[in-house]
């Protein structure tokens, strides 16, 4: 009796230990999908008018050990600036003259562009539209032969035709479909979709 009953304890810890080690692989197997694969280089571009943006983007370059740049225009925008219910600020000034909209940037030359393969490329939504900060940093740079990955941040609008539009303002580059993200989505969010692209 003694002896089945040890038997069956071994084949217990056999079968439990074998279990344990699939779901170490399967855990390893997810990883690996995600930046382990990825070896090419790769950088995280962003605007963040008040850090939701950023935020992400940290997170994002953190997954992929990316490098990051960010979008600074030389004439920083308030919060009275950036109050869209006040009829008479900065925003509502520039969404209703597009000549206002040529935005001056501290700088759009990034180090060692061209070591670049894959850009992902943040901004907040204005308007159903990326914020027209980053337009002169899209115009005054070459993405041929980048992978081009945007994503955003909203109160409630979807990523829209903000991608496209900046993919035709860009005229190079492969742009991939973008996605995007509430004002404070979660940590977990953000890296299971950079693992879910698939970067090569
Ligand atoms: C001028 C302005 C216009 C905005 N327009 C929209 C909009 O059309 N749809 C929306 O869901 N959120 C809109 N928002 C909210 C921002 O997209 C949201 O707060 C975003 O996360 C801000 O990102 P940031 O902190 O990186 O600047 C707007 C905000 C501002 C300041």
């Amino acid at each position: 009796m003694k002896k089945i009953w040890s038997v069956l304890v071994a084949a217990a810890l056999i079968f439990t230990l074998a279990a344990c080690g699939n779901s170490n692989s399967n855990n390893t197997d997810s990883n690996e999908k995600g930046t382990a694969e990825f070896t090419g280089k790769a950088l995280v571009v962003y605007y963040s008018s008040s850090g939701n943006t950023k935020r992400v983007a940290e997170f994002v370059a953190d997954e992929l050990n990316a490098d990051t740049f960010e979008i600074v225009p030389k004439e920083i925008y308030s919060d009275a600036d950036l109050n869209w219910r006040d009829r008479s600020s900065r925003v509502n000034k520039e969404h209703d003259d597009v000549a206002l909209q040529d935005i001056e940037l501290v700088s759009t030359e990034v180090p060692n562009w061209s070591e670049y393969d894959v850009v992902l490329f943040g901004y907040p939504i204005w308007w159903r539209e990326a914020a027209w900060v980053v337009n002169n940093f899209i115009k005054n740079n070459d993405f041929t032969g980048k992978t081009v990955v945007p994503f955003c941040t909203s109160t409630s609008s979807g990523l829209g035709d903000s991608g496209n539009n900046l993919e035709k303002m860009a005229g190079t580059g492969t742009w991939l479909e973008g996605r995007r993200f509430n004002e404070n989505p979660s940590e977990d969010s953000i890296r299971e979709w950079v693992r879910g692209l698939d970067l090569e």
